[in-house]
């Protein structure tokens, strides 16, 4: 059984926040920003919008570019750290009753900026067993967890949702290869208190991120190498038989400064924060529905995920694209009533 993304969406908010909008509160200048990170702009969700919101925007897009229903999905994961509810409902939750996904089961996942990719990897798992339609959504309201005082940190983030269709086919290709790691003695790197540890100090309030930039910087430019050079590895490929790179969008510099130390042109990496920021869970499905719209992605490429962020997290995906060609030949997963199957004993 082989795995495909059959279909792709992404929201962005229509506000969209300048760097020079910045500078007039912060003390910062375009140029230091662009020339820092190689972001212009993000766009930044409305008070009343929500990070389910989003979410169902993309979601109901990714659907339909996959030529199914909502009834038809089976399971709903979303990765996020900024779920509309402190601890539950979930945003999978909310997500699913807007579609009117009532056959699917719903759940968060949270691995911070790499949650796309982790969450990519347990609906992989999950559809072994059962191999319903999946939809794989990172949604991330970063406007409203930052400081908007810290230049070290606010102009980096912005507001998305990408989302996509996951099926189990009979057609080689899909998903293949992944790499999930994690480090724990990194958690300080990248914080937001609020948790159950408040109970130590005093009451829930409304925290901020807390970030150690360069050293993240670091971190992810030493990761990043360790898992597209893991991955290649693994699968026999070398680095010119990728049609596409899709980076975690977290800043354009770490990028290149991977592309310098794996000695490997920067046009193989598909970039789109210039115009986005880094917006944490969302960015590498956001670039995915970019780079599929705009034909930066065709059928039979070779494209492979790399993410990082918080906890430390990290992790990447190689995969043959197929997009529609991956749907399913044979009836792989019986649809809609997928989802309450029974799996009788032998
Ligand atoms: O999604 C995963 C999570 N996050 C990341 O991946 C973030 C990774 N880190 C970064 O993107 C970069 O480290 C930053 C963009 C956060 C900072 O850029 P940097 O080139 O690493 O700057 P730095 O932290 O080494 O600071 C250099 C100087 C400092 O001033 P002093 O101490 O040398 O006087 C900062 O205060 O730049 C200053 N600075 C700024 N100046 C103007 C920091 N932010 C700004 C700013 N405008 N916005």
């Amino acid at each position: 059984m082989f795995v495909h993304i059959t279909g792709t969406g992404s929201y962005l908010p229509k506000r969209v926040v300048t760097n020079a909008e910045l500078a007039e509160k912060l003390d910062t200048t375009d140029e230091w920003i662009f020339t820092h990170t190689g972001i212009r702009s993000r766009h930044i969700a409305a008070d009343d919008e929500t990070t389910s919101a989003m979410a169902v925007q993309a979601a109901r897009q990714a659907i339909q570019s996959a030529g199914l229903t909502p009834d038809q999905i089976g399971l709903i994961v979303v990765a996020t750290s900024t779920s509309d509810y402190h601890s539950f409902p979930s945003t999978a939750c909310l997500v699913q009753e807007a579609i009117g996904a009532k056959n699917a089961a719903a759940f968060d996942l949270q691995a911070a900026c790499t949650g796309f990719i982790y969450a990519l990897e347990a609906a992989r798992g999950m559809m072994q067993v059962n191999p319903c339609p999946t939809l794989v959504i990172g949604a991330d309201m970063m406007s409203r967890i930052i400081d908007w005082t810290d230049r070290n940190s606010c102009i980096l983030f912005g507001d998305a949702a990408g989302a996509v269709v996951l099926e189990a086919s009979d057609v080689p290709g899909g998903i293949w290869h992944s790499i999930l790691k994690a480090d724990g003695s990194g958690a300080m790197l990248i914080y937001r208190e609020g948790g159950s540890r408040d109970l130590a100090t005093g009451p829930w309030l409304q925290h901020t991120l807390q970030m150690n930039g360069r050293a993240v910087f670091n971190f992810a430019v030493k990761v990043f190498d360790e898992i597209l050079c893991g991955l290649l590895k693994r699968s026999g490929y070398t680095f010119g038989d990728l049609a596409c790179v899709l980076p975690h969008q977290a800043n354009a510099r770490i990028v290149e400064a991977v592309a310098r130390r794996m000695k490997v042109p920067m046009t193989t990496f598909y970039m789109n924060m210039e115009t986005t920021g880094n917006t944490s869970a969302a960015s590498i499905p956001l670039a995915l529905d970019a780079a599929i719209r705009t034909n930066a992605i065709k059928d039979d490429d070779l494209i492979a995920m790399v993410g990082f962020g918080a906890g430390l997290t990290y992790a990447g995906i190689l995969m043959r694209w197929r997009g529609l060609a991956g749907k399913p030949k044979s009836e792989v997963c019986p649809s809609a009533t997928c989802a309450g199957k029974t799996v009788t004993e032998k």
